[in-house]
């Protein structure tokens, strides 16, 4: 669980562009090798072209170098919608930190979040 990432991701939310939603969402990843990178939401006129916070987040740590396998956690202001469970998975996550519905910190892994989720077939 990582209470220092989840504040991290407050902190963070107040960067967000949301003028359509008006839901600011913070992100911040943590690297095995110690680096955090935080992310916002930023949304678009044409409203399916915004990006989530924890997409941002990752993106920013990949275009550092970082990989699938590198990112030990995330601490996000929100559930993870659909979508970014799937990258999430992707990146093999082990803690993921967000403030469930009744207002409690919690943490799951990636497959926790998607089980038996779709991969491409061998
Ligand atoms: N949002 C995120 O940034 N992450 C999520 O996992 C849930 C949704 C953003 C997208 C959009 O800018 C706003 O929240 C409302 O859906």
């Amino acid at each position: 669980m990582s209470r220092e990432l989840y504040d991290r991701a407050v902190a963070i939310s107040e960067r967000a562009y949301a003028p359509y939603s008006n839901y600011l969402v913070g992100a911040a990843v943590r690297t095995r090798d110690g680096k955090v990178f935080e992310g916002v939401n930023v949304e678009n006129a044409a409203y399916p072209l915004g990006v989530c916070a924890e997409k941002t987040a990752l993106v920013k740590a990949v275009s550092e170098g970082y990989k699938p396998g590198d990112i030990a956690a995330i601490g996000i202001t929100a559930s993870p919608c659909g979508g970014c469970r799937q990258w999430l998975y992707e990146f093999g996550i082990e803690e993921i930190t967000f403030l469930n519905s009744a207002g409690e910190l919690v943490t799951y892994s990636a497959a926790d979040l998607l089980p038996d989720t779709w991969d491409l077939p061998a």
